[in-house]
């Protein structure tokens, strides 16, 4: 008998441990059992296995039952995961479990910062530790694999999805595409608390022409290999257990049935040995692009490029096996897909715990924990641009004005792709100033209404909702009518205005492309009418990309960009005004003064004239060319200054570069700074950008304290793709920057021998 029931509980989860390990199999157990179940397979079944269908209606259900569906996606609930779960393995032939797929861009039910919000923070720990906690709520709901990360990178901010990754840069998108596949997957993805990951859109998705959703892409091999593919790559490395292909056609090609990208380079050249799946009917969108003729010819193309799994249109399943008994589609092709598909399975420990535990839904989600993670992230998050006089933070004393549309807009705080994210659950600014300052000190006014797009698509047609997006509620708890008047009488009243414009959250993600990046609707009126009381203006913007705001520094005061925070927006954003922290975010993309300038990017080409005393030199008649602020840009409510740049004078081509600097605080509270670390092949065989970033450090220091802040990078990481797309390390002269942005810095130069 056990007298302590400490004792008795250690036994028992030391037991149950045991047993988890004990059921874990060897990767050639799993090789064994994946081959004995195709031995078993029917032709049908293994189609089966390679579709995915939406939701679980009577009909699919059926479908279940007869080995004809692998997964679903959106069924949400341990309840109807399991139902369907239960189709699959008690009443299906050959028991095989589904897999679950749920769009988890940024969170779960705890919605964070928007990706490329978190991008911003710069903090690779605390974006896989969010990562930890959807992981945690998706699968208390059922759900055991995310279409996330998003790893595209975007140079154009008219595209809606930017909004969707990390921004422009390769090297911050992959330290965080790895930092989020460890975060969705753990230690193990058979781990009950574990997602798979799946890393999209594969590929170069965020290069469509005018920033217009789903356009051609038509880039270089170069481009391709060092811009778009490295976060890929670095999800590949950190074990993500799927891709998804891209809709858009690439070099002639749609990503969908790309052989080049999706067989030679991910699997010849990367070794990946999980499941790639389509995008949203996809393989049958083949027939759109011109590549296919019917569903059948759709079909064969996506399987033999490397498509194992095609979601939602049911092109696999109707036309593979007629495709394999005609002789058309080889057995083995088809073989290979499944067994790719059954290896994630096993791997999942999907055939041990088929079922979601219903108590952790309970347990689980939206706890308190959970929204201090995204509290955390999402003031990291937030990027101050401007702050003369130094408005911020705010006085407590003051009474504020609190204007503008989003300022109490609950749904808009979340973002787009708000997983099963509920508005309610969003904490406004308007409500959070109130609760830090009490009602006396804050008034507020709403201005206008940000109405909705008539895009020449839906100009005097309602648009259906995308088939794939997902709504959450949209409650506006203060019914005021919004007017200019009431605005202007609210920021008279006031010592200072804390102006919230921007865009609605449904104005970016998918199928959110715009052609002008200025702020929608009357905002401009209201803006003007109260930057004409001579009050100082906090403009705060929420968006999903940076907008039209090179007026904004010659008119406000301060300038803050918010993004989308998520649940915990509200709270981040006083928190930050008030000065109970010094801001941290940087910008994960570089700010364009207008739509002319795009696309825009901080490591571009040098040009043969890059710049001269007279206009013979690359640039604009009518518009400087570098950008409103630069990519790696952001201020606190101190400074720092870089000195005594020290950095390796010869490194070997197989060696290391170690590089440092001295960072100060030197204003007169603690802060935190990003510091970043540039490098610049002078000559090489291909052109080079003229910085590339190679890392970076969050440095936080007391009021006067100073840190010799230093980097390590391999040499081999410096280098880059010759015209034959071989991967060489030029020997020769290099710049390299320790710096607080990509436009300025400590700079020193180094040799490669
Ligand atoms: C279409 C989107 O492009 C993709 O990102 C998403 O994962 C799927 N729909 C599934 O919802």
């Amino acid at each position: 008998m056990f007298h302590s029931p400490k004792l008795c509980l250690a036994l028992v989860l030391l037991f149950a441990s045991a047993l988890v390990s004990a059921q874990k199999l060897s990767d050639q157990e799993i090789e064994q059992r994946v081959n004995s179940l195709l031995q078993q397979m029917t032709l049908e079944e293994k189609a089966g296995q390679l579709t995915q269908f939406v939701g679980n209606n009577p009909q699919t259900m059926e479908m279940i039952k007869q080995g004809k569906v692998g997964s679903l996606l959106g069924v949400l609930g341990a309840e109807q995961a399991n139902a369907a779960q239960r189709a699959a393995v008690e009443a299906s032939r050959l028991k095989i479990p589904l897999i679950l797929g749920y769009d988890v861009i940024h969170g779960y039910r705890t919605i964070f910062p928007v990706p490329l919000a978190s991008a911003g923070s710069f903090d690779p720990q605390l974006i896989e530790q969010a990562e930890r906690v959807a992981a945690k709520e998706s699968t208390a709901s059922g759900v055991k694999w995310v279409f996330a990360p998003m790893v595209d990178i975007a140079r154009d901010p008219r595209w809606g999805r930017i909004v969707e990754g990390a921004g422009e840069d390769p090297y911050l998108g992959s330290v965080i595409a790895a930092a989020k596949v460890r975060g969705f997957q753990g230690k193990d993805i058979a781990d009950p608390e574990s997602v798979v990951a799946c890393a999209k859109h594969y590929v170069a998705y965020g290069a469509v022409e005018g920033g217009r959703d789903y356009n051609t892409v038509d880039i270089s091999e170069q481009l391709l290999r060092e811009i778009y593919l490295p976060p890929f790559h670095a999800a590949v490395e950190a074990g993500t257990g799927t891709l998804m292909s891209a809709f858009q056609d690439l070099n002639g090609v749609p990503a969908s049935a790309n052989h080049h990208t999706l067989t030679e380079i991910l699997r010849g050249e990367w070794h990946f040995n999980g499941f790639v799946v389509s995008d949203w009917s996809a393989t049958h969108e083949l027939i759109a692009h011109g590549a296919a003729a019917n569903d059948s010819q759709a079909a064969f193309r996506g399987v033999i490029a490397g498509v194992d799994m095609d979601m939602v249109d049911g092109a696999y399943l109707s036309s593979i096996p007629a495709l394999v008994q005609s002789g058309k589609l080889p057995q083995s092709v088809v073989d290979e897909a499944v067994r790719r598909v059954l290896r994630i399975k096993f791997k999942a420990g999907l055939f041990e715990r088929p079922y979601a535990d219903p108590k952790r839904e309970k347990t689980d989600i939206l706890t308190p924990e959970n929204r201090e993670v995204a509290r955390k992230l999402a003031f990291e998050s937030l990027v101050l641009l401007q702050n003369m006089n130094n408005v911020l933070p705010l006085n407590r004393n003051q009474t504020i004005a609190v204007i503008g549309p989003l300022a109490n807009d609950k749904s808009s705080q979340l973002g787009p792709w708000a997983g099963n994210g509920q508005a309610g659950d969003a904490i406004t600014p308007l409500a959070a100033f109130r609760q830090k300052m009490g009602d006396d000190h804050v008034r507020y006014a709403k201005g206008v209404d940000i109405p909705p797009f008539e895009s020449g698509l839906a100009a005097g047609v309602a648009a259906p909702a995308p088939p794939s997006a997902t709504g959450v509620e949209n409650a506006e708890t203060e019914s005021r009518p919004a007017s200019i008047d009431d605005a202007l009488a609210t920021a008279n009243k006031a010592d200072v205005v804390v102006l919230f414009v921007g865009e609605l959250a449904g104005m970016s993600g998918e199928a959110s492309s715009r052609a002008s990046l200025d702020l929608p609707g009357d905002q401009m009126k209201l803006i003007d009418a109260v930057i004409s009381t001579r009050k100082p203006v906090v403009l705060v913007l929420e968006s999903g990309r940076p907008l039209n705001i090179s007026w904004a520094p010659e008119r406000a005061s301060a300038i803050v960009q918010a993004w989308y925070l998520g649940v915990e927006a509200g709270n981040a954003i006083a928190h930050t005004l008030l000065g109970d922290a010094s801001p941290s975010g940087r910008l994960p993309l570089s700010w364009p003064r207008s739509v002319g300038q795009i696309p825009i990017y901080y490591n571009h080409k040098n040009t043969g004239r890059p710049s001269a005393p007279d206009r013979w030199h690359t640039g604009y008649l009518d518009l400087a060319k570098d950008p409103l602020f630069p990519f790696g840009y952001g201020l606190s409510y101190t400074t720092f200054s870089y000195r005594n740049l020290k950095a390796d004078s010869r490194v070997p081509q197989d060696g290391t570069l170690h590089a440092s600097a001295e960072v100060e605080n030197t204003g007169k509270r603690e802060g935190t700074e990003v510091v970043q670390l540039y490098v610049h092949d002078r000559v090489a065989p291909t052109s080079r950008p003229v910085r590339e970033l190679k890392g970076f450090q969050r440095v936080t220091l007391a009021a006067g304290e100073h840190k010799a802040v230093e980097f390590t990078v391999k040499v081999n990481d410096l280098g880059s793709y010759d015209p034959n797309m071989h991967w060489i390390v030029p020997t020769g002269t290099y710049d390299v920057w320790v710096a607080p942005d990509s436009a300025s810095g400590l700079q020193g130069t180094f040799e490669v021998k």
